[in-house]
């Protein structure tokens, strides 16, 4: 991973993306001595307390869009972790800048998904992720990628698509061939909170099953069949796939839409154009449902809000029997 990702100089290995995110923010904060973290409105980082928090707010409480509230996920939240986080809209640099400029003096992270899994594989816009990278070098505050699922849209991953480097990295998923997985790595510096030679570790890595080596051989044998030409493989079949669901869309004058990157994807059920939460909200939920199901029938399962990625195993061919199976659902369900 050291070799694909070149932000990496070390990188220690949990059981969770969720292990992953909680260790680097702890990380960043152990590291810098400041306490509080800036992420994004409807970004989702994994089921800990710290970040579980604005991951999908109901409107009413979310607070105006260029100042979201910090809204915990469920009961059983702590009380406080609301006070230590700053919430901000994906993809909108303006409003980001000047939170973390606000509150630059208590902050230990920005954590930044590159591309918004929760919201629909939304891609971030190069100039958002260049801007934290920017505003957080300037400020001594530590940029975190979480690529637990973006991770998997270039060879070197998101940061490697984008040409940005991170301080710190979480991954999970792939990195795991399917096996419980999550990572977390980077800058020396940082890293060396964990080294415990001469003596102890400033921060200490407990875990039964941390470096799993039954995760670890699945990790390595996949991806070392994920060879640089795979990914443009990926991404070809990718774009085909959008391709046609927006073909599709306009040809039955839906009003839907589809976001995604490389090989990530996901249906939505708006005529918005998605680029963070807010927009992300316009969805027709009961649309969404009708079309999860109908998918099911037609024998495709997809994520719980329709979002989905091609793999190695697929072919123009399944793209092409999405394709039908979205058409057949809709006709079925009689919205076009
Ligand atoms: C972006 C992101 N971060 C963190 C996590 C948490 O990973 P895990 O489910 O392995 O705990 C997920 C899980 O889907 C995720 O999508």
């Amino acid at each position: 991973m050291c070799e694909r990702v070149p932000s990496l100089d070390k990188v220690r290995f949990v059981n969770t993306g969720t292990e992953a995110t909680l260790n680097a923010i702890r990380a960043a904060r152990a590291f810098t001595g400041k306490q509080k973290l800036v992420k994004c409105e409807g970004a989702y980082h994994g089921n800990h307390d710290a970040i579980q928090i604005s991951v999908v707010p109901p409107l009413d409480k979310a607070g105006d869009a260029d100042s979201p509230n910090a809204v915990k996920a469920f009961p059983g939240i702590s009380e406080t972790v609301e006070d230590d986080i700053f919430i901000t809209p994906f993809n909108d640099i303006e409003t980001a800048e000047r939170v973390i400029r606000e509150n630059a003096d208590e902050l230990a992270a920005v954590i930044v998904e590159p591309v918004n899994g929760q919201c629909g594989m939304v891609a971030g816009k190069p100039e958002f992720l260049e801007g934290l990278r920017r505003i957080t070098d300037e400020l001594g505050i530590v940029l975190i990628f979480d690529e637990v699922i973006a991770f998997r849209i270039a060879h070197g991953g998101a940061q490697d698509y984008y040409g940005i480097t991170p301080d710190l990295t979480c991954f999970g998923k792939v990195v795991g061939g399917g096996m419980p997985v999550g990572a977390f790595g980077g800058r020396e510096d940082i890293m060396s909170m964990w080294d415990p030679t001469g003596g102890s570790a400033t921060v200490q890595h407990a875990g039964t099953f941390n470096g799993n080596p039954m995760t670890a051989a699945a990790g390595i044998a996949t991806l070392e069949a994920l060879t640089p030409d795979k990914y443009e493989y990926l991404d070809t079949l990718g774009e085909s796939l959008r391709t046609k669901l927006r073909a599709l869309f306009a040809e039955l004058e839906v009003p839907m839409g589809v976001t995604g990157v490389a090989s990530l994807f996901a249906l939505q059920f708006t005529s918005t154009e998605v680029v963070d939460y807010r927009t992300f909200a316009t969805n027709d939920k009961t649309v969404l449902q009708t079309m999860f199901i109908g998918l099911l029938n037609e024998g495709f399962l997809m994520s719980n809000r329709c979002a989905g990625n091609v793999s190695m195993a697929h072919t123009e061919d399944d793209v092409d029997a999405f394709v039908t199976a979205v058409r057949t659902v809709l006709k079925r369900a009689g919205y076009a």
